[in-house]
């Protein structure tokens, strides 16, 4: 663990505070990548192998999100169960690395952060508030509250400087990717796909966050799809779909499970998967009306 003093971010205000926290923990994340790209011998309850960095993001990331008063309730993608953070009224989610697949690569990742007003499991319609940190060639972080979609960029003692306020997906459309094999799409997904690419270009990063933030900044469609052999596709709905999904809804963009709004779908699970479809309100009309 860094030596450097833990983020604090005293307030009341529990969703600045975990703003605070994801933003001044950002740069000791990134800085921790380098000598933790190793698999453990952990699990999480997804199946998935964990890296070194995906478990000592998470401890960071817990520990200083559980320290702030008004969060009553953490949980992470690498934990198996929702952690008791006292009686405060909000609870916090985290994909701590989103895409850390890409560590192997050195290709982009990033955190995400949930707050809802709501004990866990809950619906992606009691978040208040979202944020997303792409460590890419500079490390950006994205908050949605409250209809406000700003990005920022953050320097590497924390402190963050925004550079795009009222962030809107543009009108005109350009990009999509898609994730999951080809040949495992269902014949619906297949057929959408095959229309979009003669009207968008191709831009897939193997990291969620990164492929989102290309579809907030150039507009167009990103997917994980249901897949024949995942018809429930391979994405989060607590720590990556609620969470993004909010975001680009906040930027005037779709979100759907290919059924409803991400926000609207049910959550019986923790750890339940959905499909993912997010960007431009008529590139995700088109989907669902094939759905
Ligand atoms: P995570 O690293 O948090 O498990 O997320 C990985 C996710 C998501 O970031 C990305 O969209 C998708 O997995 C990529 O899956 P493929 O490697 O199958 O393309
Ligand atoms: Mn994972
Ligand atoms: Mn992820
Ligand atoms: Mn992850």
């Amino acid at each position: 663990m860094s030596d450097a003093e833990p983020p604090t971010a005293e307030s009341d205000d529990a969703v600045a505070a975990a703003f605070e926290v994801v933003a001044r923990s950002a740069p000791q994340i990134r800085g921790g990548l380098a000598g933790r790209r190793g698999k453990t011998d952990g699990r999480n309850a997804s199946g998935e192998t964990q890296l070194a960095a995906d478990v000592w993001a998470d401890d960071l990331l817990e520990e200083r999100l559980t320290a702030i008063e008004g969060v009553g309730q953490f949980a992470s993608e690498e934990r198996d169960d929702v952690v008791d953070a006292g009686d405060g009224e909000y609870a916090a989610t985290v994909d701590p690395l989103d895409g850390s697949s890409n560590l192997q690569s050195n290709n982009s990742m990033g955190t995400i952060l949930g707050v809802y007003d709501a004990d866990l499991p809950a619906p992606g319609n009691r978040l208040v508030a979202a944020a997303y940190v792409l460590y890419g060639p500079i490390t950006t972080m994205v908050t949605a509250r409250e209809g406000e979609v700003t990005e920022y960029v953050v320097e590497n003692d924390g402190s963050r400087r925004a550079v795009r306020e009222d962030v809107t997906l543009p009108e005109d459309p350009t990009v999509y990717g898609f994730g999951g094999r080809v040949p495992d799409w269902t014949d619906r997904f297949a057929d959408y796909a095959r229309e979009i690419e003669d009207e968008l270009k191709l831009r897939y990063g193997g990291a969620m966050i990164g492929d989102v933030n290309q579809v907030l900044t150039y507009g167009g469609v990103f997917a994980y799809p249901e897949l024949q052999s995942r018809p429930e596709g391979k994405l989060r709905l607590q720590f990556e779909g609620n969470p993004i999904g909010y975001i680009v809804e906040s930027a005037g963009g779709g979100s759907s499970d290919g059924e409803t709004s991400l926000l609207d779908a049910e959550v019986e699970e923790l750890h339940q998967r959905t499909p993912v479809y997010l960007g431009n309100e008529a590139l995700v009309e088109r989907l669902e009306a094939r759905f």
